[in-house]
Formats: structure tokens, sequence, C-alpha cells
């Protein structure tokens, strides 16, 4: 194991009924105004805003509202939340949906405290800061990003291009309420893309050294298996409440940062994707789907041995018979097998990404970073974007 510092500050409130049981009194300690931001009104229909807003007002709270989060948060519409929640002098923030609302939310949270330009010093400048963000808690209702006990938060600049996540601690959410029967409305295809981009995280992390017995590469095996099993329970029963409430919390330790203890951790395919996004705003797992078998195509030499363990440990493939090499591409193969299974793309075209678009200036524009088994080149990128074409 490396080296490494731990803490998460996030409460989190697990289970059937924890809203009703627990908001009014998380919310308590935080003033009179509940800036209240949700997505594009799945919440208003399945009627988990009927029940959030009720408990806000009988707990005497004033409810601003905040609808309208788009998926990939543009940084447009954090400045409008963040206009919103000074005027009107919000006191806690809360973020009813998923990925898109906690991330847009974390940043408003940012944006509405910081005396500067949030883009060009925060988003852009990584680095230390010393000021409190505007307090803020989360019901998550859509499992996959994990964003709800992290402090990242991905933003899409519309206006140069760029779709890019940081993670502060104090950017926290102070609560979490994680009540998996809000989950049984998702459509399948958001259901399978939040599954995949939970594999996604873990993978991502899983290879990357250290390759020596770790305890973090342990548990990031068993949260697979979880993640494959229970994502195929789900969808033969979107209201398994067993299948449901595993997947929300392998999506929550996906990226709670335990399994990232003593890692070093990749997430190169998650650059790409992001710039793949930031370009042609396509779904965030089901790029990620495309992507990540052609990338480990490309990278499983350089990190033979966990590839081999990926293989027999996540996808029960048995050793005998085959080379090293071997073994690996079947695991990747039996990852690309089970993308098509659950329904997800494996092509750019399918994402409607084809020759016109400029695969070479999005290439261009992805992070390279040092933690996977090889460091990527834009060249090699474009490779890849072409090869998945
Ligand atoms: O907008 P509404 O109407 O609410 O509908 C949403 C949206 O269309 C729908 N939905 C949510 N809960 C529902 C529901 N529909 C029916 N019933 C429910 N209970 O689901 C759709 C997708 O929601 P979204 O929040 O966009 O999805 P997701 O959770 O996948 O978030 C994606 C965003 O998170 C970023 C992604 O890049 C993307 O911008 N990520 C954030 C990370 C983090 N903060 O740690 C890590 C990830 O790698 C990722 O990059
Ligand atoms: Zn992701």
């Amino acid at each position: 194991m490396n080296n490494f510092i731990f803490e998460n500050a996030t409460k989190t409130y697990f289970g059937k009924g924890c809203v009703k049981e627990y908001l009014a009194s998380l919310a308590d300690p935080y003033g009179d105004t509940v800036m209240l931001a949700y997505g594009g009104g799945s919440i208003k229909r399945n009627g988990v805003y009927d029940e959030v807003r009720e408990i806000l007002e009988e707990a005497g709270k004033t409810v601003v509202e905040f609808p309208g989060i788009m998926a990939n948060p543009t940084y447009e519409k954090v400045l409008e939340g963040a206009k919103l929640a000074k005027e009107t002098g919000a006191s806690l923030l809360l973020g009813v949906g998923g990925g898109s609302v906690m991330d847009c939310c974390k940043a408003i949270s940012i944006a509405a405290r910081f005396g500067q330009d949030a883009w060009d010093n925060f988003w852009a400048r990584p680095g230390v800061f010393n000021f409190e963000p505007l307090p803020l808690g989360v019901i998550v209702t859509v499992t996959g990003t994990g964003s709800e006990m992290n402090g990242g938060a991905v933003i899409t600049n519309e206006e140069k291009k760029i779709k890019t996540g940081r993670d502060y601690p104090a950017c926290n959410p102070r609560f979490a309420l994680l009540d998996a029967t809000y989950t049984y409305t998702v459509p399948k295809f958001q259901m399978v893309s939040g599954g995949f981009d939970i594999l996604s995280h873990i993978m991502e992390t899983y290879f990357s050294k250290p390759d020596e017995d770790n305890v973090s590469d342990d548990i990031s095996e068993a949260l697979m298996r979880s993640t494959i099993r229970n994502l195929r329970l789900a969808i033969e029963n979107p209201e398994d409440y067993t299948a449901r409430s595993n997947l929300m919390w392998d999506s929550t330790m996906a990226e709670n940062r335990i399994i990232k203890l003593g890692k070093q951790m990749d997430f190169e395919c998650h650059q790409m994707e992001h710039q793949l996004g930031a370009y042609t705003n396509c779904n965030h797992g089901a790029g990620l789907a495309v992507l990540h078998p052609v990338y480990y195509r490309h990278i499983y030499r350089d990190g033979l041995a966990k590839f081999k363990k990926f293989a027999v440990n996540v996808w029960g493939i048995s050793a005998e018979g085959k080379t090293d090499e071997e073994l690996a591409l079947t695991g990747i193969e039996a990852l690309e097998d089970f993308i098509k299974e659950i329904g997800l793309p494996t092509t750019l075209r399918e994402l409607g990404i084809d020759e016109n678009v400029d695969l070479k200036a999005i290439a261009d524009s992805c992070n390279l970073v040092s933690g996977s088994y090889r460091k990527m080149t834009h060249e090699e990128i474009l490779e890849i974007f072409q090869e998945c074409l």
C-alpha cells in the first residue's frame, strides 16, 4: 500500500424512508432558506418533489426553487444558481437528483461565496482554497457517479469546450440521503449507463499501481462483482430492492475515496469521455462503455498481472490452457460482452459521433494523466477514438 491520509466529511443516511425520517432534523441547523435544486422534472413525476417540499415546509423553511439542471451541467447554469443563492440569502443548498444536480450544486456552493471568477480562478486553476462553500445536502435519485460522498464536481464550459472535474474535500455534501426506492423510476438506459459508470470508476482505480497485494484492489474486485450481478438483477426487475440498494452503495463506495486509498489511479478514460462530452454532450456512462474495451486493448500489456487477475477474479474465467496475454484479453472480451448484454453502445457512431466530428480537436484537448499503466499521447487517444468509430 502507498501512504495515505483519509477523511470523509459526508454524513450518509442509507435506507428506505431515510428522507422522511431525517431530512427535517438535518436541515434544522442551516438557517431558514433552503434552495431546492433539481433537474428536468423526474422528481415531480415520481413524487419525490412533493415529499421533500412537504418536509421542508413543515419544518418552517422558506423554499427557493432552482429547477432545470441539465445532464452535463454547464458553467452558465452554475452562475445562474449562484446568483439566485446570493439574491435569496439561501443558507442551505439541497440538491435532489443524480450526478448532474449534485455536481452543479457543489459548483454553486463555491461560486455563491467565491469573490472572484470561479472558472478562471477555480476550475481552470486548481489549488488549495480557504473559504467555506455554502453548505450542501443531497438526496440521490439515480445511482452511478457517487458524487454524494465526495467533493468532486464535473462542469462543462460550453464556450471554452472544456468539461472538467475537481475534487475538493470542502465540497463534500454535509449530509447525503440514499433511499434506493427513489431509483425505481430511472429509465433502463440511464440505469445501465449509471451502472457502467460505477464499473468504470472501479476499473479506473483498480488498473493502476501498486500491483502487489493490497486491500483496495480486493475491495474493488468485490464491488465489481456486486455491480455486475446486481445490474443484471435490476434489469430483470427494476423494483428489486436488494439489487437497487446494492447498486446504490456500490456506486457510493466506488467514489467515496475508500478504494483509492494507497492507489495511483488512472482515469484517462474519464478524461477522454469528458472531452467527448464537452464537444458532443454525449451520455457519460455510454461514452465510457464505448471507450473502455478499446483503451484496455491498448494498455493491457503494460499491466498484464492486473488484467489477468481481472479475468479470473471478476469474470470467473479459468486460466487453464491460456497464455498470460490470452487470459488478459479474455477478461477484456468479457467486459465487452457485458456492455452489449446490458444494451450499451460499443461504437461512437451509436452515440451519434461520426467522421464529421473533429476527433483530432477532441483528442488534442484531453488531459494526459500520469497514474495509468502507460501514459497516453494525444496521437494514441486519436487512434483510440478512430478505432471506436
Ligand atoms: O433531469 P431529470 O428530469 O431529473 O432526469 C434525470 C436525467 O435525465 C434522470 N433521473 C434522475 N433520477 C431519476 C431520473 N429519472 C427517473 N427517475 C429518477 N429517480 O436521469 C437523467 C440523468 O441524470 P444525471 O444526473 O445527468 O446522471 P448521472 O448521475 O449519470 O450524472 C452525470 C454527470 O455526473 C458527472 C458526469 O460527467 C455527468 O456530468 N460525473 C460526476 C462525478 C463526480 N462528481 O464524482 C464522477 C463521474 O465520473 C462523472 O464524471
Ligand atoms: Zn464517471
